[in-house]
């Protein structure tokens, strides 16, 4: 995967101003810090699995990229014509996913909100302008990561979706993140990470750790729109994302 020009100082430093690190210090040398210790995995309480609906396309992982994304445009087309929930009554779009389809970073929202459900792509409203800056701020732009949701149909009015309507969208997400075969996940807020772990934990207990989904290191930290309503949760996002940057860069 192909990395952009690194994010301009200027950018890093305002994001960082915005989330409360008002005084950055210029060190006059180089200082050893000692790294901190690593958080344990957590073992969050999991439900005891649903069945995944059969989706129509092949269940085996493709080899080659180059099949994977065929199969995600097969994928993508099922799920266009999808009337699997309710939520497929009132929706403009089916909010499928965006970028790269082979990231090394994949990120799971919710569901789609007005905007996304207006244009068809995810996260393009108040909380995805959010979203981008926090990936700038670790060095990635939208292009280089995937980005999808739980649900890809918009849940009317911005209400919670509602677990029956997350269990018809599952086969697609699954078969998603088994297509783009990410290095890392990151779970944006609740209905993300009890959907993907299983658990019903508070999100203040399972955010900040690496958990496993799929075989894949999983982040879960909180959703954009949650930090445009709390500023307080900036911080907390900050560091869970410089986490993920950290294991990116290590490979
Ligand atoms: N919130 C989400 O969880 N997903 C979107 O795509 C937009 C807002």
């Amino acid at each position: 995967m192909s990395r952009s020009a690194p994010t301009p100082l200027s950018e890093i430093l305002a994001y960082l101003n915005d989330i409360g690190y008002g005084e950055i210090y210029r060190r006059s040398r180089p200082v050893a810090i000692a790294a901190p210790p690593a958080a344990p995995e957590l073992t969050v309480p999991v439900r005891p699995p649903m069945p995944t609906p059969a989706l129509s396309t092949p269940a085996a992982p493709a080899a080659g990229a180059g099949l994977r994304l065929a199969e995600m445009e097969s994928l993508a087309a099922a799920a266009a014509a999808c009337t699997r929930c309710r939520l497929a009554e009132g929706r403009k779009s089916v909010v499928f996913g965006s970028g790269h389809p082979d990231a090394d970073l994949m990120l799971i929202g919710e569901g789609p909100g007005a905007e996304e459900d207006r244009q068809g792509l995810p996260f393009v409203g108040p909380a995805g302008e959010l979203l981008t800056k926090i990936l700038q701020a670790i060095g990635l732009t939208r292009e280089e990561v995937y980005i999808a949701n739980v649900v890809k149909c918009r849940p009317p009015g911005n209400r919670d979706p509602q677990p029956d309507e997350v269990q018809a969208c599952r086969g697609y997400l699954e078969r998603q993140i088994a297509l783009v075969q990410p290095k890392l996940l990151v779970a944006l807020g609740r209905i993300a990470a009890h959907a993907l772990l299983g658990t019903e934990s508070p999100i203040g207990q399972i955010r900040g750790r690496w958990h496993q989904v799929q075989g894949v290191p999983t982040m879960v930290t909180y959703h954009p729109a949650a930090l445009l309503r709390n500023q307080a949760l900036k911080r907390p996002t900050w560091e869970d994302m410089q986490q993920v940057r950290d294991r990116l860069r290590a490979g």
